[in-house]
């Protein structure tokens, strides 16, 4: 990590990370990719955005793969989290236990930093955070996140883990410019109240907000109902600052709240640099509410 990287902690679990992370759902270990993508993780070590989400599902399992080969050649200490998929036919614990050794084995370590329950399941949240401790106490998992969860679901987690004297540490859920639902259903409320990080997925709402840098007219086709308004407020925003939209709108998510961590998903080693420009960007109190009112604060269906 570089010496001026901004962290935020990853509520009580005594971990901080970059307040700006890498999503690699579209990584792959295909060897026509593999040297591209480790050019995009050393510019991520290189800018303080070190800190990797992933999944065993991501392509596979050859995200995972493909992170962990590219984060052995480079060499250099990484940050990363991966998430455990409770699918219908994933009834035990001992599921959980052989789910995550593979995920260790394509990652090419002995533990994670952040292991997600990827979404809530029939079986409850309840047993997976049971299974969560027991790889946290053989040192497997340093921290334990949920994912796609709601408020009443958070509160059972951390009641489940706090008997085992565990911390939840994130709630990883959808949240941009394009998507206040965090701000409206109460898990961004959950957060604050009980310490735990909101890591922020699709915080460019998949690469719309940077198509938003373009003129309005070129664009227009490609937005969301509602989403133009925004676009001229991002763009005039990242012209007077000399910014990218993008930029803008992580920036905005870093200043909503200290526990919110975006996790921008990128390939290219020049995204990852433009994106981490957002952790020296320091939006103007108008600026900031100026871009709250073009983004209505629940989701567009
Ligand atoms: N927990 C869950 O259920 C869940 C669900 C969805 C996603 N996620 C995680 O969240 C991460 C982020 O979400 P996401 O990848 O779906 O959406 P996103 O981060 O909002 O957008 C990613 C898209 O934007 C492009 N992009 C990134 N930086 C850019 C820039 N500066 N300028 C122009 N385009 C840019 C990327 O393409 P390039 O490759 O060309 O840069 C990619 O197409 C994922 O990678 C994944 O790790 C989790």
């Amino acid at each position: 990590m570089n010496d001026c990287a901004i962290e935020r902690p990853l509520g009580g679990s005594g971990i901080s990370v970059p307040a700006l992370g890498v999503g690699t759902n579209r990584w792959s270990a295909d060897a026509s990719d593999l040297a591209s993508l480790q050019e995009t993780l050393a510019a991520a070590v290189d800018t303080g955005t070190g800190f990797f989400d992933t999944a065993e599902i991501y392509s596979h399992g050859r995200s995972e793969i493909a992170l962990g080969q590219a984060a052995r050649k480079d060499g250099r200490p990484v940050l990363i989290a991966s998430k455990f998929a409770p699918y219908a036919h994933r009834v035990t614990t001992k599921q959980f236990a052989s789910a995550l050794d593979r995920t260790l084995e394509r990652l090419e370590r002995d533990s994670i930093d952040l292991y997600y329950l990827h979404f809530p399941s029939m079986r409850g949240v309840g047993t997976w955070m049971r299974a969560m401790a027991n790889a946290v106490r053989a040192g497997k998992i340093r921290a334990v996140g949920i994912s796609n969860c709601d408020a009443t679901q958070m509160q059972r987690a951390v009641r489940v883990l706090a008997r085992r004297g565990i911390p939840l540490a994130a709630n990883q859920v959808h949240y941009s410019l394009l998507h206040r639902q965090p701000e409206v259903d109460g898990v961004l409320d959950a957060c604050r109240q009980m310490d735990v990080a909101l890591v922020a997925y699709r915080p460019i709402g998949r690469g719309a907000i940077s198509a938003g840098s373009a003129p309005a007219s070129a664009t227009a086709s490609a937005t969301a109902p509602g989403q133009s308004g925004l676009d001229d407020v991002l763009r005039d925003v990242a012209a007077a600052r000399g910014a990218t939209a993008a930029q803008v709108a992580l920036a905005w998510l870093l200043k909503r709240d200290d526990h919110v961590i975006p996790i921008a998903g990128t390939t290219k080693p020049e995204h990852v640099r433009e994106n981490a420009g957002a952790l020296s960007l320091e939006l103007s109190d108008e600026e900031f509410t100026a871009i709250d009112r073009a983004s209505a604060p629940v989701p567009v269906t």
